[in-house]
């Protein structure tokens, strides 16, 4: 294992709208919404907590408050469950809290594309690598995903995406790689295309939304050049590095449920309430019922 500097800060972008999932997301965040007993945001935190990051950073947007109150010490909730004697909530409540000086807030202000949205981090970031997560994403795996990525990041530095087989005729909603060969759980990765027509796809590998990016990135994302559906693109900007810096891709060892569509969050809540210990041979009963 080479000595390559740790990945201790998290880029969250939470700006997007939700328009999935209106009228739920009207004026609550996207972001707000439960899978079982947590919001996607907690369990995306728990993720990145888990991986060994100490600085998130919410990539917000207007009506977002709710995401850093759902993160701050409520005092009024945790004094009312201590005299109440409900300890199990009350650890719950108090797993569910970002430590002091971890939580850092900027906004984007206009919705001009996930590219953007992550060098509005670029000041926080500094000269450090960082992690990025995308919050419609849960990535479920005896390991974290982020963990999992940032073992593979000790061997090979460098970017990492993590990836996974797509069917063919989803191939248009995501960034595909064009890779290389695997040493030791990394995919050499010698392209990257935005949302490919299946005819210009090199594989059907996509970016399924974890990342650990070097800060060159934000040199091309400055640039603010427009790609797939005018919007400036992630996946153009990591494009440009691939040749200059290591870029490997990695294979998540688990399954990912996209819970930014109405079908994939009711499949997630379904399957995290399985795995629930509380309810979910209940909630397997529940499903026999309606076979
Ligand atoms: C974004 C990225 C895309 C990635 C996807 C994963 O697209 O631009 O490369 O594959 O997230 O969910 P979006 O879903 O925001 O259109």
């Amino acid at each position: 294992m080479t000595n390559f500097k740790p990945v201790r800060k998290a880029v969250f972008p939470v700006a997007g709208l939700g328009t999935r999932f209106l009228p739920a997301t009207k004026a609550m965040p996207k972001e707000m919404l439960p899978i079982s007993d947590r919001p996607l945001i907690q369990h995306v935190f728990e993720e990145a907590r888990e991986a060994g990051i100490e600085e998130f950073i919410f990539i917000t947007g207007r009506h977002k408050q709710m995401l850093e109150e759902h993160f701050d010490y409520q005092p009024e909730l945790e004094q009312t469950l201590e005299s109440r004697g409900k300890d199990a909530m009350l650890e719950k409540v108090r797993d569910s809290e970002m430590p002091a000086g971890k939580l850092f807030l900027t906004r984007q202000p206009k919705p001009l594309g996930l590219g953007h949205a992550v060098w509005c981090a670029k000041k926080l970031i500094g000269d450090d690598p960082f992690a990025i997560l995308l919050p419609d994403v849960l990535m479920k795996g005896e390991t974290g995903c982020l963990k999992q990525m940032i073992d593979v990041y000790n061997e090979t530095g460098g970017n990492i995406i993590a990836l996974e087989d797509v069917p063919e005729s989803e191939v248009h909603k995501y960034g595909i790689a064009d890779v290389g060969e695997e040493s030791n759980g990394a995919i050499e990765i010698k392209g990257l295309v935005e949302k490919p027509s299946i005819e210009e796809a090199p594989s059907t590998l996509s970016a399924v939304g974890r990342y650990i990016l070097q800060p060159e990135v934000f040199e091309p994302l400055e640039a603010f050049e427009r790609g797939a559906g005018n919007e400036i693109q992630l996946t153009d900007a990591m494009a440009k590095l691939i040749g200059q810096q290591p870029f490997n891709g990695m294979v998540f060892d688990g399954k990912s449920y996209d819970c930014g569509s109405r079908l994939g969050f009711i499949e997630a809540n379904l399957v995290y309430g399985l795995a629930d210990p509380e309810i979910g041979d209940d909630v397997a009963k529940i499903l026999k019922k309606y076979n």
